[in-house]
């Protein structure tokens, strides 16, 4: 374990003279605290994103919350304190595991405005315009998060009061922020100035710095309506006026109705197995890691992985070419099946997966020109994860994202929350990349009401049928071949947790042609990958991958070295 003390003498003395500034009911000090990379215990565990939004989910499981509860606890508490991409104005998706067997696939992934249309990214010339779809109100889908959240809550145990509470104290009394909060509002200043019509809190006369408190009392306000009104406190009402005031004065196309018809939705998860003692449940689309993940787990499946070695060439070649062959299809087949017959059965199945591996050649790297999708028949990036486990067996994984850092930038005026720019993960053009450099089709064309693909895969995985994994990532099309990496690094190559989410990734995603590596994957494994041809492209970070484990009661939480990510429970 190795614990890392973020914040400035000043925030202790802040608590010095204002103790009663700490949150009274949850016993967390907003204004000191440590990050906490990994945690052993027994009876429950939260791994998040930021250290007082685990520590809110840590403490509702000790209250006796189960894992949706403490789920919903440490969603609201990060759209407060990590407003890069923890949020109310963007979307998501949840998969969970019930301790009566059963499985839960939620969808409140946002959807594109009634007004909206399949070429409104284009100018007069055909060309997309990418800024639109990036940037500002015009890129939001209608949100889906607090839909969310309320059918979370009809699986958990205490009362929605509760759990918005802690996060309601953190926006109204304030939180000190650490380095990389701080540099991140900082490098986002013009982004912000931009793209509001009333001055957000983020934008700040001199730079932020650790230890600056951060209070938000627009968003608590917003929350304290949620709070009292529960989903129609924010879709409909004051924040419903405060959304529309906003879209009236920068030009987006969200109304009253997209606000008052959204609904979350109820889907059937993925389950697949993966050799003898794994199942593995995870999200349907729009998320594409329902067919992407059992498509590159069946590839590998009676591949000598284990034998090859973690981050051996042949390892890694072998995985970027699954990754590519998946990625492939996404950019023809996926997209939202309520609006696109996507055939998800035959892109999963052994035949479709077996006839692809013929393309991949053990000897040398392949070719995305030459490698195109299947014949069937007939985001700087910012998404948030967090996974909770509880006493009673409830396991939980939610992926939740604003697209990019900050979503669209634009803070709905007295409402305080940003709104996403989710619109962008639609293909606005074929063939134009999108801000992860993703490219789709007609699949993924915008349409009214049509939620845009997504690569979020919430992900839980059963050995001998009782949890065993829950993990997730941010980042963008990587988080998929991340979740595929971190499953294969734990079950194949028998690394342990904290291995498999902070040792070195790599990702493919077909095109660009090229394989991204952090700055610590090992030099003569790029050097032989370069030789047989492959491109390599160094990358800042992929993802922030959280993991919990469980065996034989054991709980072992780990959240990511790349960020403030946190693991805390009891
Ligand atoms: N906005 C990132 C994703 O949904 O894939």
């Amino acid at each position: 374990m190795f614990l890392k003390n973020v914040f400035s003498a000043s925030s202790l003395l802040l608590v010095l003279f204002f103790p009663s500034l700490i949150i009274a009911q949850s016993k967390i000090n907003p204004y000191q605290y440590t990050i906490q990379k990994k945690i052993e215990c027994t009876n429950g565990a939260v791994v998040s994103a930021h250290p007082l939004a685990s520590k809110v989910g840590a403490n509702i499981l000790k209250e006796g919350g189960n894992a949706l509860d403490a789920a919903i606890a440490t969603q609201l508490a990060l759209a407060v304190v990590y407003p890069a991409a923890g949020n109310i104005g963007g979307g998501g998706f949840m998969i969970a595991r019930l301790a009566n067997g059963k499985n839960l696939a939620l969808d409140f992934r946002e959807k594109a405005p009634a007004k909206s249309t399949r070429d409104m990214y284009l100018d007069a010339k055909g060309n997309a315009q990418t800024d639109l779809s990036q940037n500002g109100t015009l890129s939001s889908g209608v949100p889906g998060t607090i839909a969310g959240l309320f059918e979370e809550l009809k699986y958990a145990k205490l009362p929605f009061k509760k759990l918005i509470q802690p996060a309601i104290d953190l926006a109204e009394k304030g939180f000190t922020i650490s380095a990389g909060e701080a540099n991140d509002l900082n490098e986002n200043q013009d982004f912000f100035k931009k793209y509001n019509t009333l001055t957000p809190i983020f934008v700040k006369a001199t730079p932020w710095k650790a230890g600056d408190t951060l209070i938000q009392k627009d968003l608590a306000k917003t929350l304290m309506l949620i709070r009292d009104n529960g989903a129609n406190g924010f879709y409909e009402g004051e924040t419903a006026d405060l959304i529309i005031g906003e879209m009236k004065r920068s030009n987006g196309i969200i109304n009253y109705d997209d606000l008052k018809n959204y609904k979350a939705i109820e889907r059937e998860a993925v389950v697949f197995n993966y050799k003898m003692d794994y199942t593995i449940i995870t999200m349907p689309l729009p998320a594409s890691g329902g067919v992407l993940l059992p498509q590159m787990m069946k590839m590998i499946e009676d591949q000598p992985l284990s034998t090859y070695g973690f981050e051996s060439v042949n390892a890694v070649h072998l995985m970027t070419e699954v990754e590519r062959l998946s990625y492939a299809d996404r950019a023809k087949y996926l997209g939202d099946r309520d609006f696109f017959k996507v055939p998800v059965k035959f892109l999963t199945s052994t035949s479709y997966v077996f006839e692809r591996m013929k393309l991949y050649d053990p000897s040398k790297a392949g070719n995305s020109k030459d490698i195109g999708s299947g014949n069937v028949p007939a985001e700087h990036e910012e998404t948030t994860h967090l996974d909770v486990y509880d006493k009673y067996g409830n396991a939980v994984s939610i992926t939740t994202t604003l697209n990019g850092g900050y979503g669209s930038g634009t803070v709905i005026g007295k409402a305080g929350f940003l709104i996403n720019n989710e619109m962008d993960d639609f293909s606005v053009k074929p063939g134009v990349p999108n801000m992860y450099g993703a490219v789709g089709g007609e699949a993924n064309s915008i349409a009214p009401g049509k939620r845009m693909l997504s690569s979020m895969t919430p992900t839980i995985v059963l050995k001998n049928n009782k949890p065993y994994l829950v993990v997730g990532t941010p980042g963008g099309t990587t988080i998929t071949t991340s979740v595929f990496q971190t499953l294969v690094d734990i079950i194949d190559f028998d690394m342990s947790a904290e291995d498999a989410v902070n040792k070195p990734k790599f990702h493919h995603q077909w095109l660009p042609d090229e394989i991204f590596v952090e700055k610590d994957f090992p030099m003569s494994v790029r050097t032989e990958l370069e030789k047989m041809g492959y491109k390599i492209t160094e990358r800042e970070q992929i993802g922030r991958t959280e993991v919990i484990k469980i065996v034989n009661g054991k709980i072992t939480a780990v959240g990511d070295k790349r960020g403030d990510d946190t693991a805390e429970g009891y």
